[in-house]
C-alpha cells in the first residue's frame, strides 16, 4: 500500500495548516510494535487513555494514571518517527487548575518527548488551554462525548442531539478560541460535526462524528478486531486479528497436548544435515 507523507513529523502548526485540506489520519497506539505499524500511515499517533480499557481491562478510562500514560507514551514514542505523537492527559491530572495542568503536561512532554497533549472538555477548559498554549504546551482538545465525564454525562451517549447541540458547538468554539491546534469530536451527530467543522478555524478530528471532519481517529485495537468486549457503531473493523490470534493459540495448545510441537526443526541437537541453526 502506498503511503504519501513526509518523513519529518508534522508539528502542531503543520496540523493547524491542514484545516480544510487533505484529511488527517489519526490512530491510537500504546506500544512500540503497534506504533511502528501505525506511524508510516498516520499524521498523528495518539496515546489515548482508552489504553485503560483496551490494554488494561478497566471498565472506563477513569482509573488511568499519569504513570500509565508516561510508560505507554515512552513505548509508543520508540515506534513513532514520521507522525506527530500526542498523549492524553488522564482524569484528575489537569482539571483542578491551569497550574496543575501545566505541571503534569510538562512532565508528560519531558518524559516522553511528545509534541502535544490532549485533554477533554470544552468551555470550562478554555482558560487551561490558553494557559498551556501560552507556555509551550500545544493542546489537542476533545469535546462531544468526553469519556472521562461519563458519570456526569450519564453514559456513552450520542452528543449534540437537539438542545445539546448549542453546547457542543460552543465548546468547540471555546477550545478553538483558546488556542487548541485541533479538536476531537467524539460521538457527535453528523450534521452537527459538519456544522462545527465549518464554524471553527482549527481541524476537527472525528470519531463517530462526520466524514466532513478535517480528519478521523479510531482506537487501533477496535479497528484491528483486538478489542471485542463491545463494539461502538463507529468502530469499523478493518481486520479480525483477535480471531486470528485465537485460532493460532488454539492450534499451539492442541500441538503441545498432542506432542507434535516442538518438531525436530524447533529443537537443538537433532539436526539431520548442515550446520546447526541458531
Ligand atoms: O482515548 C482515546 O483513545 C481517545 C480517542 C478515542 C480520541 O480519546
Amino acid at each position: 500500500m502506498s503511503v504519501s507523507k513526509s518523513l519529518r513529523a508534522p508539528t502542531p502548526a503543520d496540523i493547524l495548516a491542514r484545516k480544510g485540506g487533505d484529511p488527517l489520519v489519526v490512530l491510537t497506539a500504546y506500544t512500540t510494535p503497534i506504533a511502528r505499524l501505525v506511524d508510516p500511515h498516520c499524521d498523528i499517533v495518539l496515546v489515548g487513555d482508552s489504553l485503560g480499557m483496551v490494554v488494561h481491562g478497566m471498565d472506563s478510562t477513569l482509573g488511568v494514571t499519569m504513570e500509565m500514560m508516561i510508560l505507554h507514551g515512552q513505548a509508543a514514542a520508540r515506534g513513532t518517527k514520521s507522525a506527530m505523537l500526542v498523549i492524553d492527559m488522564p482524569f484528575g491530572s489537569y482539571e483542578e487548575s491551569p497550574e496543575q495542568a501545566f505541571a503534569n503536561a510538562a512532565e508528560v512532554m519531558r518524559q516522553t518527548g511528545c509534541a502535544a497533549v490532549k485533554l477533554e472538555g470544552g468551555q470550562h477548559m478554555a482558560d487551561t488551554i490558553r494557559f498551556l498554549t501560552a507556555r509551550g504546551v500545544p493542546v489537542m482538545a476533545h469535546v462531544g462525548l468526553t469519556p472521562q465525564a461519563i458519570n456526569t454525562l450519564g453514559g456513552y451517549k450520542v452528543q449534540g442531539r437537539d438542545a445539546d447541540a448549542a453546547r457542543v458547538l460552543e465548546d468547540a468554539r471555546a477550545v478553538a478560541a483558546a488556542g487548541a491546534f485541533s479538536v476531537v469530536l467524539e460521538k457527535v451527530t453528523a450534521p452537527l460535526a459538519t456544522e462545527i467543522t465549518r464554524a471553527i478555524a482549527i481541524p476537527t478530528i472525528g470519531i463517530g462524528a462526520s466524514v466532513d471532519c478535517d480528519g478521523q481517529v479510531l482506537v487501533v485495537d477496535d479497528m484491528l478486531g483486538l478489542f471485542t468486549e463491545f463494539k461502538p457503531k463507529f468502530a469499523k473493523r478493518y481486520a479480525e486479528l483477535g480471531d486470528h490470534a485465537s485460532d493460532a493459540i488454539a492450534r499451539y495448545a492442541a500441538e503441545v497436548r498432542a506432542r507434535t510441537f516442538p518438531a525436530p526443526e524447533h529443537v537443538y541437537g537433532l539436526e539431520t544435515s548442515g550446520a546447526p541453526k541458531p
